[in-house]
């Protein structure tokens, strides 16, 4: 009898599991966004579903023996029903790991404003991690890839034993799809690929020229979302600030590769009437080590591209104002470096090639490169 009831408790304890794995997540989760107290967690399921997200300090506790505090995805204090999902978590504390689940209940029916239905509730199976950002860290790591163009299997090779618990953030710098004709085209072949890194990592993306191309252009947000009105924005981890920037399409608006729908002289200007007062941020320019993240270089050379020029003669001289460090860019699908003075760039502008993976470290104002090819073999190291 005793052996029956044990069998019939393991049986009923197995389904609830199965039942609980069900959260039909498509793609994901990520983490587009994080500072010291709060991160953003993105997902996208199979069908329109209310999300909310769990979170519990990465304390070896059992996740299910505490009151965790659930975070609704909301729009102006109602929950939503979709299929693409961001929430933010907040109320965190600064450079603390935490555990969370992406969580949700189908839509059956929405047709009866007094009485939605719902399917059960369901979360992810197995926790995530993610750590939240802390100006007073003595270090700052990152890793950097680019240009990735959807090519999966390069992708994951530069990855491969990366782990996210290394790294404060992964860089995504820019151009790791050739164009969003379909968003699942940036879901697929952005996050997928590296799902078990960005289990426990938040992933920084900077947008490339590429990812602006394509009918589903516009739902480029719900991959990574906007900030002050653009893909540009400062955050900060341990010694270093950063400033990411967008250089928009690489050709003049007129060219007939954008058939009359770029409009990237007026969103370059309106960013650097923000950069302009960013960089002056008192906050920004107490970091010992200040970097700007930019898909394009603002390098020079002879047969120089219209935006590389827009960005050369605009941006760099606010950036050089500013104390930049150090740029890291890709764009030119090979590895460049501009030591400083070689144009009108104060500071060194580091091109990582399409095919190779940046590993940075920061420690006070120490600045190391390391790049690794596909295999996983060091080819250089640099020190600034
Ligand atoms: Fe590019």
């Amino acid at each position: 009898m005793k052996r029956f009831l044990t069998a019939a408790l393991c049986l009923f304890v197995c389904t609830l599991a199965l039942q609980a794995a069900k959260h039909k997540v498509k793609y994901g989760p990520w983490v587009p966004v994080v500072d010291e107290t709060s991160f953003t967690v993105n997902w996208v399921t199979e069908v329109p579903t209310q999300a909310w997200v769990e979170v519990a300090p990465d304390d070896g506790t059992n996740f299910y023996k505490m009151e965790r505090p659930r975070f609704y995805e909301t729009l102006g204090g109602r929950t939503v029903t979709r299929t693409s999902h961001s929430v933010t978590v907040t109320g965190l504390k600064p450079g603390t790991r935490y555990r969370y689940k992406v969580c949700g209940r189908e839509l059956i029916d929405g047709t009866n404003s007094y009485s939605v239905v719902f399917g059960q509730p369901a979360c992810s199976y197995t926790p995530t991690t993610v750590k939240t950002l802390d100006a007073s860290a003595p270090t700052c790591k990152f890793t950097v890839v680019n240009d990735i163009h959807a090519r999966d299997a390069v992708y994951k090779q530069l990855l491969a034993g990366k782990k996210g618990t290394d790294m404060d953030f992964l860089v995504m710098n820019g151009d790791m799809v050739s164009h969003n004709i379909h968003i699942d085209t940036t879901f697929k072949h952005v996050f997928q690929p590296v799902q078990e890194l960005l289990n426990h990592t938040a992933a920084i993306y900077v947008r490339g020229n590429h990812e602006s191309r394509g009918e589903e252009f516009d739902r480029f947000p719900e991959a990574f979302p906007m900030h002050n009105g653009g893909w540009y924005f400062t955050f900060r981890q341990g010694p270093a600030a950063f400033v990411v920037l967008d250089g928009g399409e690489d050709k003049p608006d007129s060219d007939v590769e954008y058939n009359g729908t770029a409009a990237f002289d007026q969103y370059r200007a309106a960013e650097l009437e923000w950069l302009k007062t960013a960089v002056k941020d008192p906050a920004f320019q107490a970091a010992p080590v200040k970097i700007c993240l930019i898909h394009i270089p603002m390098s020079w050379y002879e047969d120089i591209w219209y935006a590389q020029r827009r960005l050369y003669e605009d941006f760099l001289p606010v950036l050089n104002a500013a104390g930049i460090n150090l740029m890291i860019s890709g764009h030119l699908h090979k590895y460049v470096v501009s030591e400083k003075g070689e144009g009108n760039n104060s500071f060194p502008i580091v091109v990582n090639s399409n095919n190779e993976r940046m590993d940075v470290t920061i420690e006070g104002k120490k600045i190391t490169l390391r790049f690794y090819d596909t295999a996983g073999k060091l080819l250089r190291t640099l020190n600034y």
